[in-house]
């Protein structure tokens, strides 16, 4: 045979065999493959799983040079300002807008500039900070690079869907709103479900915390709780309303990343839907307290390391003594205000200081909010 044909029979042959290689794929496949994607970053190095980490109740475990508190984006040595939130019973929170008493509630992101999760989604691989594309043809075109998804795309969305980027980002969000949205997300796994269900016995320790969470002592259910019933099985402890519960600044990375300086946290006054800026400022959503034993570091700003930190905390508006001055993990005052105004005193003066006992059950209660399959990330120490 003519060395020339065979080898061009060989290659017709790979053609073929390469294209039958794209393969359709399920809407599910999709939004899990999508959220795995490293591709879609500038630099073809993170995905949204690096910062969500589904091993880690979907935060990010990696180490940095300001203890986690902000997490890297794709672009080397650039940071965000804020800790990256675990995507646990993330789809459960109400969409942005004002509720009947007329107070700001639900939205994504810790000040709810999201409106939903969709929105949400394309901020994020436009941000400098996090997947850092250039713009939504970029994202067209990364997608593009995937016979699987081109096929997938065009049966499910139309064989127009890649004649518009913006037609393309819809539905590159609703894929993986649907896989964000999906069980397991949201598995209502944790002890306190089971207990909630009649096949857990709480201990001495666990059921003594439920009592102090649930009551005017500790006044975590001023803002951590949302229904009526105490035994609600969807209760996701947040009332998915916006405080500022006057948080130190972290001057680790302030003090490190130039960026920083220029943009402190106002929380609730940096979302363009919000008119009343003087009221809003320094205001965050309330996070939802499930899997909290496993998600540190704690607060919008990831000031906190440990769970007992952020508890003991709350106790300077109520006591003056100088333990309560103290931050333990820096055995020194709490650093000023990030934002003085707006905070929530009324609400965080109501209960009375949690030390000693009362943290070991505060503490107990709030594990057993941890899913199964989580459990073994608890850290005893
Ligand atoms: C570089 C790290 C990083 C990457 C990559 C990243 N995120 Fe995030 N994510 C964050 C941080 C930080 C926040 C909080 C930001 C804020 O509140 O301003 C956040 C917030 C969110 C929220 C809102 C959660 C809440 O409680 O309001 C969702 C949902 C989310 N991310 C999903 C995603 C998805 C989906 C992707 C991939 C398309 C992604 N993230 C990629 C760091 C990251
Ligand atoms: C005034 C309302 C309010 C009260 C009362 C309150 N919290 Fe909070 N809590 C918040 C808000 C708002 C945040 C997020 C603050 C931020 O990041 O700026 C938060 C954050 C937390 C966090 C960190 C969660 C994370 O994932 O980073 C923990 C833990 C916590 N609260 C536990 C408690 C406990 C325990 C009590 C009772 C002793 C309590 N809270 C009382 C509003 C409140």
């Amino acid at each position: 045979m003519n060395p020339t044909f065979f080898l061009l029979l060989i290659f017709l042959s790979q053609a073929v065999l390469g294209a039958e290689k794209s393969s359709l794929m399920s809407k599910q496949q999709l939004g899990t493959a999508l959220f795995f994607d490293a591709n879609l970053s500038a630099n073809r190095n993170q995905s949204c799983a690096t910062c969500h980490n589904p091993s880690q109740a979907f935060v990010d475990p990696r180490e940095n040079k300001f203890a986690r508190a902000v997490s890297e984006g794709s672009i080397d040595g650039r940071f965000g300002n804020r800790n990256s939130p675990s995507l646990t019973y993330t789809s459960k929170i109400p969409k942005f807008g004002v509720d009947i008493n007329g107070d700001y509630r639900g939205g994504f992101f810790y000040d709810g500039r999201a409106k939903d999760m969709q929105s949400q989604i394309a901020i994020t691989l436009f941000n400098k900070n996090e997947m850092a594309l250039k713009n939504p043809q970029e994202l067209l075109n990364r997608i593009k690079e995937n016979n699987d998804y081109i096929l997938s795309f065009e049966t499910y969305f139309g064989a127009d869907v890649f004649d518009d980027p913006d037609r393309t980002i819809k539905a590159v969000a609703s894929l993986i709103v649907a896989y964000e949205s999906g069980p397991l997300f949201s598995l209502f796994t944790s002890r306190y479900d089971r207990y909630l269900k009649g096949e857990y016995v709480l201990s001495d320790l666990e059921e003594k915390g439920r009592n102090l969470f649930f009551s005017d002592v500790a006044n975590c259910m001023g803002c951590h709780h949302s229904s009526q019933s105490q035994s609600d099985q969807n209760e996701l402890f947040t009332d998915h309303k916006y405080h500022n519960i006057g948080l130190p600044v972290n001057q680790t990375y302030i003090d490190k990343d130039a960026l920083q300086k220029k943009s402190p946290n106002l929380g609730l006054a940096r979302n363009t839907s919000v008119k009343d800026k003087k009221t809003s400022m320094g205001k965050f959503r309330t996070p939802s307290l499930r899997n909290v034993a496993v998600t540190g570091p704690y607060m919008h700003n990831g000031i906190f390391q440990e769970l007992s930190t952020a508890i003991h905390f709350y106790n300077h508006y109520i006591v003056t003594r100088e333990t309560a001055l103290t931050n333990p993990e820096t055995m020194k005052g709490w650093l000023k205000n990030e934002t003085s105004e707006n905070i929530a005193t009324d609400l965080l003066q109501r209960g009375q200081p949690i030390s000693g006992e009362r943290m070991k059950e505060l503490i107990a209660f709030l594990r057993i909010l941890t899913d199964e399959e989580y459990e073994h990330l608890i850290n005893d120490g």
